[in-house]
C-alpha cells in the first residue's frame, strides 16, 4: 500500500471538504508588490500588544531551579522583529490570522523534530499543528467515523476519547490487554471473527485508537516487540492507527527501588542520548502511511498552551488542514510565538532534548516515590500493581473478592464504597470503571488510577496513607 492507500477510509464529511477559499487566496500575498484588499486581516497597529517578554528556566540550572539568584532568561518579541531583521517571526505575524496548519516558522521546527525523533519511513509525510490531542482526536475521528462504527482500543482507555466518539455515533470496543497494553492476538481474533450481526450490523472496524506509551489510565507501555506485532495485525486487517501519544517523552528509568532522585546533568549527558532511551513510535515503523500520530506539548511544556501536532501522510494531513482552516484556524498566536522563541531561537533541538531528559528524571523519581509509598502504606494482600514505566499514572488493582460483603454487594458498589471512603479520608483517586472502553460489557476487576504528577511529594505520601486507611476500613483490616 502506498501512503495514499488509506484515503478510501475517509467518510463523506471529510471527502466533501473542498478547502477554504479565503485561506487559499493567502498564497498570492507571497508576491512582493501585492496589496491585499482581499482578506479581513486587521493591521497590527490595532493590536494593543506591543511586546511580549517570557522568562524561561536556564537549562544549565534545572536541578536547582528554585535558586532565584541564577534568574530566568528573558525572551523578547515585538511587532517589528521581522522588518528589522531581529527574527523571522514576530507579534505582527503571530497575532494575525494564519493557516489551519499553524505558522510556517514553528511548523518547520516541529517537522524537524518529528524527523529527528520518528523519521517516518516513507516520503510524503507531513506535520500539521493542532490545538492539542483532544482536538486532534476529535478532528481525526470526524475524518473516518460513520454512525454505527466501532473504534478499537485497549480494554481500559482514556474516557474522553470514548466520549468524543459517542456523539458521532461511534462506540469503542476494548481489546484484551496486559501490562504492555493491547494483546496482538486478541486484536487479530476480534477482527478475524467480526460478525456484523453480533454488533448491530456494524462493519468490521478499521480504526485502532492506541496510547502506546504510559497509557491512560493503566500506565502500560508497549514494548518495541508489542508495537511491531500490533502493526503487523494492522497491516493484515488494513487498520488506521490513531497514535495518541502525549506521554511519549515521559518514558522513565527502570524502577530502581530507591527513591533518591537521579539528576540530569546538562554538562555530562549528551541531549541526543535521549533518542536511544525511548521506544520507537508507531509512526517510526509506518512503512504504509497508516498511522496518524498525535503529539502534544501539554505534558512536556504546558497544557494551557493548547498546542500539539499531527503527523501522517500528506493526503490525510491535507484533509486535517482544510478542516482546521474552517474550525480551529490553528493554535493561538501567543502560544506559537512563545514556543517558537523557546524552541527555535533559544533551546534548539538539543536544548529541547535536555529539557526532556530533565523531565524523564523528575518523573522517574516521582513514580518511584509513589510506588515506594504504596509499598509502605497500602494493604498488599488486597492491592497489587505493575510499576508504570512511562506517563503520569500508576494503576492499582484491588481484590474486591476479599471484601467482607463480596457475596452480597456488586463489584460496582464496592468500587464506589472505597472511592467515597477515600474522599472521606481526604484523597481523591480516579475509578477504573470510568475508563472501561466497552459499553455493556461485564468487567470483573476493580482498579483505581493514581497520579504521581499532580501533587508535591509530601502530599503524595499523605494521600497514599489516606487511601490505605480507607481500604483497611472498608475491608475491616484494622
Ligand atoms: C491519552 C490522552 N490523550 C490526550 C490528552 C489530552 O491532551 P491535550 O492536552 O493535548 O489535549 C490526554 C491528557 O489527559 C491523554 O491522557
Amino acid at each position: 500500500m502506498g501512503s495514499g492507500g488509506t484515503l478510501y477510509r475517509l467518510n463523506a464529511e471529510s471527502l466533501s471538504r473542498e478547502g477554504c477559499t479565503l485561506k487559499a487566496a493567502f498564497k498570492h500575498l507571497q508576491k512582493a508588490d501585492v496589496i491585499s484588499l482581499g482578506g479581513g486581516l486587521p493591521l497590527s497597529e490595532y493590536f494593543p500588544f506591543e511586546a511580549m517578554e517570557h522568562g524561561v528556566l536556564p537549562l544549565d540550572n534545572l536541578n536547582e531551579n528554585k535558586d532565584a539568584s541564577k534568574g530566568s532568561i528573558g525572551l523578547h518579541s515585538t511587532k517589528t522583529d521581522m522588518v528589522s531583521g531581529r527574527s523571522i517571526y514576530d507579534l505582527t505575524v503571530a497575532l494575525n490570522y494564519s493557516q489551519g496548519s499553524g505558522s510556517a516558522q514553528l511548523l518547520r521546527w516541529i517537522t524537524e523534530h518529528a524527523e529527528l525523533v520518528h523519521n517516518p519511513p516513507y516520503e510524503d509525510w507531513q506535520c500539521n499543528m493542532t490545538i492539542g490531542n483532544t482536538s486532534a482526536l476529535d478532528m481525526a475521528l470526524r475524518m473516518f467515523v460513520q454512525r454505527g462504527d466501532y473504534v478499537l482500543s485497549d480494554d481500559y482507555t482514556f474516557s474522553s476519547a470514548v466520549e468524543t466518539a459517542l456523539p458521532m455515533g461511534a462506540r469503542f470496543l476494548g481489546v484484551e490487554m496486559d501490562t504492555e497494553g493491547m494483546l496482538p492476538q486478541s486484536l487479530h481474533d476480534t477482527l478475524q471473527n467480526w460478525d456484523p450481526a453480533a454488533h448491530d450490523g456494524a462493519r468490521k472496524p478499521f480504526l485502532l485508537y492506541s496510547i502506546p506509551t504510559g497509557q491512560n489510565p493503566t500506565g502500560a507501555t508497549q514494548s518495541l516487540q508489542r508495537r511491531k506485532d500490533i502493526y503487523r495485525v494492522a497491516q493484515e486487517h488494513d487498520l488506521i492507527i490513531l497514535e495518541d501519544d502525549p506521554y511519549y517523552f515521559l518514558q522513565m528509568d527502570r524502577f530502581y527501588g530507591d527513591a533518591k532522585p537521579s539528576q540530569f546533568d546538562a554538562g555530562s549527558q549528551s541531549p541526543e542520548s535521549l533518542l536511544s532511551m525511548i521506544i520507537p513510535s508507531y509512526l517510526s515503523m509506518d512503512t504504509d502511511g497508516r498511522v496518524m500520530r498525535m503529539d502534544s506539548f501539554s505534558k512536556i511544556v504546558s497544557p494551557g498552551l493548547r498546542l500539539g501536532w499531527v503527523t501522517a501522510s500528506q493526503q490525510l494531513v491535507e484533509r486535517y488542514k482544510i478542516h482546521a482552516d474552517v474550525s480551529t484556524q490553528g493554535p493561538s498566536g501567543f502560544s506559537q510565538l512563545a514556543l517558537f522563541k523557546l524552541l527555535d531561537e533559544h533551546w534548539g533541538h538539543s536544548g529541547f532534548f535536555s529539557w526532556l531528559l530533565h523531565l524523564r528524571q523528575q518523573y522517574s523519581h516521582r513514580r518511584t516515590f509513589l510506588v515506594k509509598a504504596c509499598e509502605r502504606h497500602l494493604p498488599k494482600d488486597i492491592v497489587s500493581w505493575a510499576v508504570a514505566e512511562a506517563g503520569m499514572f500508576q494503576w492499582l488493582k484491588v481484590d474486591w473478592r476479599k471484601h467482607p460483603d463480596a457475596a452480597s454487594k456488586s463489584m460496582t458498589e464496592i468500587e464506589e464504597e472505597i472511592w467515597f471512603e477515600g474522599i472521606g479520608q481526604g484523597v481523591l483517586v480516579a475509578r477504573g470503571s470510568w475508563f472501561q472502553a466497552t459499553e455493556n460489557k461485564l468487567y470483573t476487576d476493580i482498579f483505581y488510577r493514581v497520579t504521581f504528577a499532580a501533587a508535591p511529594l509530601d502530599k503524595i505520601e499523605e494521600a497514599v496513607v489516606r487511601f490505605g486507611e480507607a481500604l483497611r476500613k472498608i475491608f475491616k483490616l484494622q
